[in-house]
């Protein structure tokens, strides 16, 4: 372990960085030579992994890695859903941080505002599939909620998700059962009455996670209140370089 970070400080300091995802490619090669840990990559404008990702301010990146066939086939869907262009959808790593704490924290209810063709909802559908959990999903325009329809349908995941159509900030009235975590990505004015109308239903320890909170994008309303709340741990994060802030309330 020791080896492997010096090595990982010394290559940085080089100006190269690790792929950590090939990490466990350790062991004798078939040749018997000795391989090394760690794969040197070149550290390029915005990364560029595998699959397409962005590396963050670290310079490190992963590439999602299938566990068993289930979980291949969901990634396969996410692949092929991104290669036209992921348009308006969050970047890879931020909605693989979204899988990371739904997975993490056990969540069983999951709310999104915002589907659009629902690639973040498929991410998070990997971690709810292993909890047990499921996604309440909201978006204003019926061709996009046809089109994560169907998505949801290729990635085998709609038994897991139910997509309410419609403007969120009446619709979420509709919610009765409380929240384990939140991820606003829907109107960027609108994130101030989400968190408002949301925050009384989210269990403590449960998370608001809010996307694109950038200095361009991000309300300072919202930005204020998830701040200044004494009931709320707030962290920004810079994942896949939208910017995202995640909130804890606490217990
Ligand atoms: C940035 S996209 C969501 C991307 C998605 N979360 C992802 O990462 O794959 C924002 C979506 O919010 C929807 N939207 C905007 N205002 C809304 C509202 N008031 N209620 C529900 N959906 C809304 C838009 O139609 C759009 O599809």
């Amino acid at each position: 372990m020791k080896t492997m970070n010096h090595i990982a400080l010394l290559s940085l300091g080089l100006g190269f960085c690790m792929t950590p995802a090939r990490a466990q490619d350790t062991g004798p090669s078939a040749t018997g030579n000795e391989r090394s840990p760690l794969q040197v990559a070149q550290r390029g404008p915005g990364g560029g992994g595998p699959r397409g990702g962005r590396s963050g301010g670290s310079g490190f990146q992963s590439a999602p890695l299938a566990k068993d066939e289930a979980e291949k086939k969901i990634l396969d869907a996410l692949e092929e859903m991104s290669r036209g262009g992921l348009g308006m959808s969050a970047p890879r790593d931020d909605a693989r941080l979204l899988r990371l704490l739904v997975e993490s924290s056990g969540a069983k209810h999951a709310v999104e505002l915002g589907t659009f063709r629902g690639y973040s909802s498929i991410w998070m559908c990997l971690g709810l599939r292993t909890t047990g959990g499921r996604l309440t999903t909201f978006e204003i325009d019926k061709g996009n909620a046809a089109t994560s329809r169907q998505n949801f349908q290729r990635a085998g995941v709609e038994s897991l998700v139910t997509l309410i159509e419609g403007d969120a900030h009446q619709e979420v009235s509709r919610l009765k059962e409380p929240i384990d975590l939140v991820f606003i990505d829907a109107d960027k004015e609108g994130y101030l009455d989400y968190l408002n109308k949301l925050l009384p239903m989210v269990r403590p320890g449960g998370l608001i996670v809010a996307h694109n909170i950038n200095a361009s994008m991000a309300d300072p309303a919202y930005i204020k209140a998830i701040t200044t709340h004494a009931n709320l741990e707030t962290l920004f994060i810079n994942a896949g370089n939208d910017g995202i802030s995640v909130s804890m309330k606490k217990r």
